[in-house]
């Protein structure tokens, strides 16, 4: 989302006559878009303020001045205290006011005009629609795009600062989804990618004033035209319902894909979590999905070390992953996160053990990710390029399960580095969906031939 939300300060900042540049030295303004999820972001945040800083002191020495902006979650969380540590921070601001940036900055000229220290914070949650207020055009390029649909959270997980940071849990109505999806297609994306925290708890407004589901709006998406892939992130299991599975057997756009975390395998944990689902609960719905749809490649997010954890939890959650088998999966060692419930539990564990039951943990999914792949070996898949690849005559792709693939193009490159007419029909295939044949697997990647 942090992507998407990047993306959208652009085109708030283009109304300002702002372009990116590449590197910080040559820019007027440098925001940090931070996320606070797991630890030592805001360490990250001031080291990185210290290496700026440097730059800003040589821009104003040469006349050009530079201003610094903390945007994000570490701003939402810690604004005041960023102020305070960083003199050298302008501006800070969290995820819901980007569209305000335009005004931000006059604010800024307008201090730094007077000789005055600029200081700009900006840490509300406005009752208006930020949405409502960025500009329509998206300098998007490429195959794959990203949509945020859905903002925030209502769910609380005792271990998460999500729904303090982004506040609680809002859905944009769907015809404004809708209408960006459109105008992705026709700057050449092929494939979206639809963002929210909570993105199947996603119920936004139709035209007639009724409320839409997450498996009617990829019905409405499915009909555009030129849109050959959807996929949606991230789920919570409590609003996996039955018309959303239902949609991965009906809808020919919507990858065989899922992300799904569960985070522990151990229903004490899971209570103590505040997950609002059992380890049954969750199997039951990878059941159904799979009835759905034989060939979906699932994916979750783990915790290791939550609080309390005994031997016996941790083995639970090897028992969980044994029994869904992951294609991919995102595991983490729990981190205190200051203002959450668990943070203050008293039984924390200790980090030798976290470390241990990461590595037993990540070996498993490793293997599973490992087995995944190589059962494609030998398949022929649809893989939509989006990148040159490292070798001549190679593109870099995804499969509709979201492996990447490595396709090596017949009859270019074979024989050297490409000629020029060679290498612009290569770079023609980016975007195309291509059948390849798979031919190898690695833990990280597949690779495989045009056919
Ligand atoms: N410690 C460790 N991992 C966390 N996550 C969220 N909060 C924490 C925390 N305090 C992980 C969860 C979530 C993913 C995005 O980050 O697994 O699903
Ligand atoms: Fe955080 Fe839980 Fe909300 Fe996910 S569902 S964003 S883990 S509080």
């Amino acid at each position: 989302m942090n992507v998407y939300d990047s993306q959208r300060m652009a085109d708030a900042l283009a109304s300002r006559h702002f372009v990116p540049v590449d590197q910080p030295d040559e820019a007027d303004l440098v925001i940090l878009n931070t996320c606070h999820i797991r630890e030592k972001a805001a360490e990250k945040v001031f080291s990185e303020v210290g290496r700026l800083k440097r730059l800003k002191i040589e821009r104003t020495r040469a006349g050009k001045g530079m201003y610094i902006a903390i945007a994000g979650c570490v701003a939402q969380a810690e604004g005041a205290e960023i102020i305070r540590r960083a003199p050298a921070v302008d501006m800070v601001f969290g995820p819901q006011t980007y569209h305000r940036l335009p005004d931000m900055i006059s604010r800024a000229d307008e201090q730094r005009a007077r000789g005055q220290t600029v200081r700009v914070l900006d840490t509300d949650f406005p009752a208006e629609d930020k949405f409502d207020h960025l500009p329509g055009k998206s300098g998007h390029k490429g195959p794959t795009a990203f949509l945020t649909v859905q903002e925030g959270c209502d769910k609380f997980c005792t271990f998460c600062v999500v729904p303090y940071t982004r506040g609680s849990e809002v859905s944009r109505p769907v015809q404004a989804i809708i209408d960006e999806a459109r105008r992705l297609v026709d700057g050449g994306a092929r494939e979206i990618t639809l963002l929210g925290q909570n993105v199947n708890a996603y119920h936004g407004l139709k035209v007639d004033g009724r409320s839409e589901s997450l498996a009617g709006l990829l019905a409405a998406l499915n009909e555009i035209d030129g849109l050959a892939r959807l996929r949606y992130t991230t789920s919570h299991p409590r609003d996996m319902s039955d018309d959303l599975i239902a949609a991965h057997a009906s809808l020919d756009v919507l990858m065989p894909y899922l992300h799904l975390p569960v985070q522990s395998g151990s229903d004490r944990i899971l209570k103590a979590m505040n997950r609002q689902h059992r380890a049954e609960d969750y199997l039951a719905i990878i059941e159904k999905l799979r009835a759905a749809r034989p060939d979906i490649a699932l994916s979750g997010d783990f915790i290791v070390g939550f609080p309390g954890e005994t031997d016996a939890d941790f083995a639970a959650t090897l028992d969980l992953v044994r029994r869904v088998s992951y294609a991919q999966a995102y595991s983490f060692k729990y981190s205190p996160r200051p203002g959450t419930p668990a943070s203050i539990i008293e039984d924390q564990v200790d980090e030798e053990v976290k470390i241990e039951r990461l590595a037993a943990l990540q070996a498993l999914l490793n293997e599973q990710q490992l087995a995944f792949n190589q059962k494609s070996v030998g398949q022929t898949m649809a893989v939509l390029l989006e990148r040159p690849g490292k070798m001549p005559g190679q593109l870099l792709g995804r499969s509709p399960y979201n492996q990447s693939v490595h396709v090596d193009l017949h009859a270019l490159g074979a024989n050297g580095p490409l000629d020029e007419q060679a290498s612009q029909s290569y770079s023609d295939h980016i975007g195309r969906l291509m059948m390849v044949d798979i031919q190898s697997a690695g833990p990280n990647s597949l690779r495989g031939r045009q056919i």
